[in-house]
């Protein structure tokens, strides 16, 4: 008889350990690949509890055929990869893991804004190659980061870790954002402004919004075309939240200085022409990928899970509504 819950891919033993030992039994998809459609479909049949990852699209149908489930605990805090509605209307509680990747997602924000600053991967590149014959007056030329703007879009967890990791650098500091982040405002004299004041001004623009339909596609052409020659842009939310193949344009025509990218459009698939592009920073959407953080996150999702299989309200649940409803 299938177990109750059902984990769609191996994650850190930290996590399983607490499903072993809150619930016993469980379902692993043992191997390390993204499961289909039909296949998760065959797999949340008769589960109570699942545990996903943003690369399963739990869509209505998938949630249709779950008709015996009371929790979706994802791992990740990003869940636009889950029909939370869908979820609500079958009294299914969808979970998350906010706040433990805050700073290794930050991070990896400033990695790549200096990688793209700096063009650190096409100099090393250049030194494995045998290029470097000697030091050269204008070798790898960058852009300053010291005492210039930073652009924050979305101050939420990642926005402020980030904004609050220019101290060092003495940062001008703008944001744009839903809410007015009083605290960032205090604490860093950061200064709220309009999406196009902060692409006009911002030397290196850092995108942390959530993916939703007002978000999708928030930066393209005509934003591209705003900011300065010399700007970076840095990526690590969602991908769709830019539009992918205008951003290839503008990085080949020098319109921005560069781009660090940790998530796409349509991932694992990248724009045409965009790995081609000496002046974009790609790494494989690994913002909270740490040994520690990817630890706390499997924890926390099957915390999530034991919680709601156990009748208690789960420590992160997106939509409390669901719970209601049963
Ligand atoms: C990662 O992208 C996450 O949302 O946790
Ligand atoms: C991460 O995105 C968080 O909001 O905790």
């Amino acid at each position: 008889m299938a177990a109750r819950i059902f984990v769609t891919r191996p994650i850190p033993e930290a996590g399983l350990e607490i499903l072993k030992r809150e619930i016993g039994d469980f379902d692993i998809n043992p191997d390390d690949r993204v499961l289909s459609k039909h296949e998760l479909i065959e797999q949340v049949k008769g589960r109570q509890g699942v545990l996903c990852l943003l690369t399963d699209s739990v869509d209505a149908d998938v949630i249709e055929a779950a008709a015996d489930c009371r929790v979706l605990a994802n791992y990740a805090v990003g869940y636009n990869n889950i029909d939370v509605e869908a979820a609500t209307g079958h009294g299914i509680a969808v979970t998350n893991t906010p706040g433990v990747l805050t700073d290794a997602t930050a991070d990896l924000t400033w990695a790549l804004l200096m990688a793209a600053a700096r063009r650190i991967v096409p100099a090393d590149r250049f030194t494995r190659a045998g290029n470097f014959k000697a030091w050269g007056p204008m070798l790898f030329l960058g852009a300053d980061i010291t005492g210039h703007t930073l652009g924050i879009v979305g101050a939420g967890r990642v926005g402020a870790a980030v904004a609050r990791r220019s101290v060092g650098f003495k940062m001008r500091i703008l944001y744009t954002d839903v809410q007015q982040n009083e605290t960032l405002e205090d604490e860093l004299g950061a200064t709220r402004v309009e999406l196009d004041t902060l692409l006009r001004e911002a030397d290196f623009v850092c995108l942390h919004v959530p993916l939703a339909d007002d978000t999708r596609h928030l930066l393209g052409e005509r934003e591209f075309s705003m900011m300065k020659e010399s700007a970076v842009l840095v990526n690590t939310s969602r991908g769709p939240v830019l539009d992918e193949a205008a951003l290839v344009a503008a990085l080949r025509n020098d319109e921005i200085f560069g781009a660090g990218l940790d998530v796409f459009e349509d991932e694992p698939k990248l724009a045409p022409g965009l790995a081609q592009l000496d002046n974009a920073v790609i790494p494989p959407h690994i913002g909270s990928a740490t040994i520690a953080t990817r630890n706390r996150m499997a924890e926390m999702a099957a915390g999530n899970l034991v919680a709601v299989l156990k009748g208690h309200t789960p420590p992160n649940c997106v939509n409390p509504e669901a719970l209601r409803h049963r």
